[in-house]
């Protein structure tokens, strides 16, 4: 591995991406600002430029709405036109504390900023423009998690729903499969559309038509009910208490709870919060048969019984006990022992993987930022260097990518990664990464 050249790569990525005030993922596959990708983003940037990393959250925060949500795409520009679901598709403007500019989607992705603000802290820990910033900013980020509470947990039992599986970042994961599969489609009432998202990237790596009118069919039960109407707890079919979505949540709220008090500021509310999610977490989201943490299913009343990436997320915000993590912790090392990068998306053992298909198998770098900071929080110091040096032999070889292959005897076979290129997540990730000696 070449750090520097790494880095430089990693920097003019970046640098190329940033736009008036946030930085794109990736050129033609998503020109917006989506809202964990900059939290990511952010971190990466906190290592050379301190003041986009702050304007990237403060632009993330301006497309707040006045419940709280930080919807999961902001669309700054209304003149690009190559991205389907579009602004005019969303028509957030059904919701009343919807802004009117930035127009935005309706739904919200994982909460990651608490967490992203308390790194920017830990690369800067005097800077003082950061610390009015997270002073300014704790607010925001709390009337979010608020937000999470309180219209998606109706029976206050300390997990969040989501009811679209873009929520979840892990769009097509198989575990949404049973759930996608109640939708019945009527044909007559689903509006027509294009994606474009096939004419740019390769369609053998993306989600499905069936599986896309199947988001479409969510986007518009969330548009009948404002995107945040009592009816979708009532009437979505997909109803998910996903277990990364709330390890984010959980995560982030440690993270609120120590700058609250570095600073000075009310943590009750938050203290609060996580005391009950934590337990519940554990309790709830278990599955012993599987060694590992599930997403539950809140219309079929059950766990959702698959071996995948959420689960082990559960490390990065310390929920396992030992015994626990130590399950986790060998499921990954024999995968790596059977030949697979770490960490697969997806159960490499199950029917349902993929190991080109988006999220049904590839190695994605932000999870491995995660998984390999979680992995430190056990002391697991070998799985964690693997984690780490799987993902930068990976980008070292195959470029700057969206996601990767995770079959290790089908990279001699390959000459780039999968999905969009000169990825920021991918690069804001793997420069934090190198930053580790
Ligand atoms: C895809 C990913 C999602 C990500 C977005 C932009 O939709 O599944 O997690 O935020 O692309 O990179």
């Amino acid at each position: 591995m070449d750090r520097e050249f790494l880095s430089n790569q990693a920097k003019s990525i970046l640098r190329a991406n940033w736009r008036d005030g946030f930085t794109i993922p990736t050129g033609k596959l998503y020109p917006f600002q989506w809202n964990w990708d900059s939290g990511f983003v952010s971190i990466g940037l906190g290592h050379y430029t301190i003041e986009k990393a702050i304007l990237e959250i403060g632009t993330l925060f301006s497309g707040q709405w006045a419940n709280g949500m930080v919807p999961h795409i902001l669309f700054h520009s209304e003149k690009e036109k190559s991205y389907f679901p579009n602004y005019d598709f969303w028509e957030s403007q059904v919701n009343p504390g919807a802004p009117d500019k930035p127009k935005s989607s309706g739904i919200t992705q994982p909460p990651v900023h608490g967490f992203v603000l308390e790194n920017l802290l830990q690369l800067h820990p005097d800077n003082e423009r950061l610390h009015r910033f997270i002073k300014k900013y704790f607010s925001k980020i709390l009337a979010y998690h608020r937000f999470l509470y309180q219209y998606r947990d109706p029976e206050r039992e300390g997990l969040i729903f989501i009811y679209h599986p873009w929520e979840s970042g892990r769009d097509n994961s198989p575990i949404w499969d049973e759930s996608l599969d109640r939708i019945e489609i009527d044909y007559n009432q689903l509006p027509p559309y294009q994606r474009r998202d096939t004419s740019v990237a390769n369609a053998s790596e993306r989600p499905t038509s069936y599986q896309y009118d199947r988001y479409v069919y969510l986007l518009q039960l969330g548009k009948k009910y404002r995107y945040d109407g009592p009816e979708i707890y009532q009437e979505s079919p997909f109803l998910v208490q996903d277990n990364m979505m709330n390890a984010i949540l959980i995560k982030s709220n440690e993270s609120l709870i120590r700058l609250g008090k570095r600073f000075g500021l009310n943590t009750k509310e938050v203290e609060e919060w996580q005391q009950q999610s934590k337990r519940v977490f554990d309790q709830k989201l278990w599955e012993e048969s599987l060694g590992t943490y599930t997403s539950y299913d809140l219309r079929g009343n059950k766990r959702m019984k698959y071996k995948e990436i959420g689960g082990i997320v559960s490390l990065f915000a310390s929920i396992p006990n030992k015994e626990k993590a130590k399950r986790i912790n060998d499921y990954l090392m024999s995968l790596h022992d059977r030949g697979y990068y770490l960490c697969p998306s997806f159960d490499p053992d199950s029917s349902l993987f993929d190991s080109k298909r988006y999220w049904r198998g590839p190695i994605w770098p932000q999870m491995n930022w995660m998984i390999y900071k979680g992995l430190l929080n056990y002391d697991y110091h070998e799985t964690a260097s693997i984690v780490r040096g799987d993902i930068l032999e990976l980008v070292s070889k195959l470029g700057f990518y969206e996601y990767f292959e995770s079959r290790k005897s089908d990279i001699e076979t390959i000459s780039k990664g999968y999905g969009g290129g000169n990825f920021s997540w991918t690069a804001s990730t793997i420069f934090d990464l190198i930053s580790v000696k």
